[in-house]
């Protein structure tokens, strides 16, 4: 065996290692079980494939599982075998996501950057047993992350039972990209000293101690993390939109060419605006933001950005290799930090963040529905979409303005569901052209948005009932009752809205 003296700076650990079998048997039916990772980066792995065997075999368990976000597909065999009753507090596998919208899994939503306190104030159940991916374990039985912090602190801080993953295969070099600082409870919270996206403040690894390690099991487990999805043209289209508003923006003097930090969502809209400004005059940039992708890290590589803040990474398979190849130069440019603090509402609001995620639909009014498909559905989540949209100094939501081949139309008279509200949605974004919604009432904001957004299958429809919503029911947000979900419940029935 490697010499592990490195991983395991304290001779006790030693004794402590078990295999992910044994690992699996310290989880009982009924238990609520906290892993580490987040958008397939620094999870668990091993002991959820290990508990999903003892499943299979036919023994009856099912724990509540609690990450930091989406996890990997090791985890997923979980719900394959019907291991969960509870899953906390998002996803984006497509078994768990039939699983909830069967109802065989009781999912609960939550903005990432408040999920932490949903544990530490007590409101939901603490985990039993957390199982921590780490890199080493220091000499007081502290765990040194991986490639993701999510909500591993708090998970930690929150049981009496840890086990350790103990990814031998994990690069060394990746020690010292953490920044671990986790906030009490009030009334004795503090401010969170970041007064800039590089700010370190806490430790490089996560407090545990030996007392609360019951086993450690070695691992070799590689992330499983998803390819980069092609760039569509309308994604390329969104990405130039938003490009040109920058631009505006600086014209208008309330940016500059260093804009503000940026935090953006993940996908293939999120790659083409990032990619779309490392061809530009912009410069200088920072990110302070929920996961890093590919295009963020070539906007670090190349020098755009001198620095990027996240809670972890999300590469494709070819950006990780890259990514661990060239560790010692992201090492001081990158930084981990526990959700809670990624996706801080204070710190997004002193930093002032410009916030770009994406919308599944938005209203003619800027009512934007991230999660619900059919206001029924759950797609993922919501993400750090809230918390960022809550608390940026500018609040970018993107779109193609038609789905599923233009069956659907995004820009809906009604959203059946709404996560960000017209109060906090700032510019909406599609291929067509951007609305800009600041100081427009709600009438100014339909006329803004139909008229830059919509498809032109469906704009005329659009004007159609929002006119005949302002001559039939003139009031602050024109609407006709009976005909403002009539949209989806056509789709619903016959196929397309149109
Ligand atoms: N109605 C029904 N389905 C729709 C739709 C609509 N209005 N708009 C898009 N879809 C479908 C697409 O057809 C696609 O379906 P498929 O998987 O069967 O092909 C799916 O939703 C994803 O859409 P896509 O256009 O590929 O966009 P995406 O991958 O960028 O995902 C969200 C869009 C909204 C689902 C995703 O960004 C999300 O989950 N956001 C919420 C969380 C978040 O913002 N996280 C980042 C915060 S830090």
């Amino acid at each position: 065996m490697e010499n592990l003296d490195n991983r395991i700076r304290n001779t006790k650990g030693y004794d402590l290692i078990i295999s992910a079998q044994e690992a699996a048997q310290m989880i009982n039916d009924g238990d609520v079980v906290g892993i580490s990772g987040f958008t397939n980066s620094g999870y668990a792995k091993a002991v959820p494939a290990a508990l999903s065997e003892r499943v299979n075999a036919g023994e009856k368990i099912k724990i509540d599982l609690y990450t930091g976000a989406s996890v990997g597909p090791e985890v997923a065999t979980l719900v394959q075998a019907g291991a969960i009753r509870k899953r906390i507090p998002y996803q984006t596998n497509k078994d768990m996501r039939n699983a909830i919208n069967k109802g065989e899994v009781d999912y609960i939503d939550m903005h990432l950057g408040l999920s932490p306190q949903m544990v530490s104030y007590g409101y939901v159940k603490k985990p039993d047993v957390v199982i921590v991916e780490a890199l080493a374990i220091t000499e007081e039985g502290h765990l040194v992350p991986t490639t993701s912090v999510g909500n591993t602190p708090i998970f930690v801080k929150n049981t009496d039972k840890v086990i350790v993953e103990l990814n031998i295969k994990a690069p060394m070099e990746l020690e010292g990209m953490a920044d671990v600082y986790i906030t009490e409870n009030p009334p004795e919270r503090k401010p969170i000293p970041i007064m800039h996206p590089g700010d370190r403040i806490g430790t490089p690894y996560i407090e545990c101690g030996w007392d609360k390690i019951k086993g450690i099991v070695l691992s070799e487990y590689e992330d499983k993390t998803r390819p980069l999805a092609a760039i569509s043209d309308d994604a390329k289209k969104i990405g130039e939109n938003i490009i040109k508003f920058f631009r505006n923006e600086v014209k208008e003097g309330r940016l500059t060419n260093e804009l503000l930090p940026i935090q953006s969502g993940v996908g293939s809209v999120a790659n083409a605006v990032l990619y779309g400004l490392m061809d530009s005059e912009f410069e200088n940039l920072t990110c302070y933001t929920e996961v890093i992708q590919d295009s963020m890290l070539d906007l670090v590589k190349c020098g755009k950005a001198k620095v990027a803040s996240c809670t972890a990474l999300a590469p494709s398979p070819e950006a990780r290799v890259e990514f661990i190849k060239n560790i010692d130069f992201f090492k001081d440019k990158i930084i981990f930090r526990p959700e809670e603090i990624s996706n801080s509402i204070e710190v997004s609001k002193r930093l002032g963040l410009i916030a770009m995620n994406t919308a599944l639909e938005v209203d003619i009014y800027g009512n934007v529905n991230s999660t619900h498909v059919q206001g029924k559905k759950i797609m993922n989540g919501i993400g750090g979409s809230g918390d960022f949209s809550r608390s940026a100094a500018l609040v970018i939501f993107t779109t193609s303005s038609i789905a599923k081949d233009g069956a659907i139309s995004s820009i809906v008279p009604m959203c059946p569901h709404v996560d960000h509200t017209e109060h906090e949605v700032n510019v909406i974004v599609t291929e067509q052209g951007y609305a800009d919604l600041r100081g427009l009432s709600p009438k100014e904001r339909a006329r803004a948005i139909i008229e830059n957004c919509a498809h032109p299958d469906y704009k005329d429809k659009l004007w159609d009932y929002f006119n005949r919503a302002c001559q039939e029911a003139p009031c602050q947000t024109p609407h006709l009752l009976d005909e403002a979900l009539s949209w989806h419940s056509k789709f619903e029935k016959t196929g397309s809205m149109k």
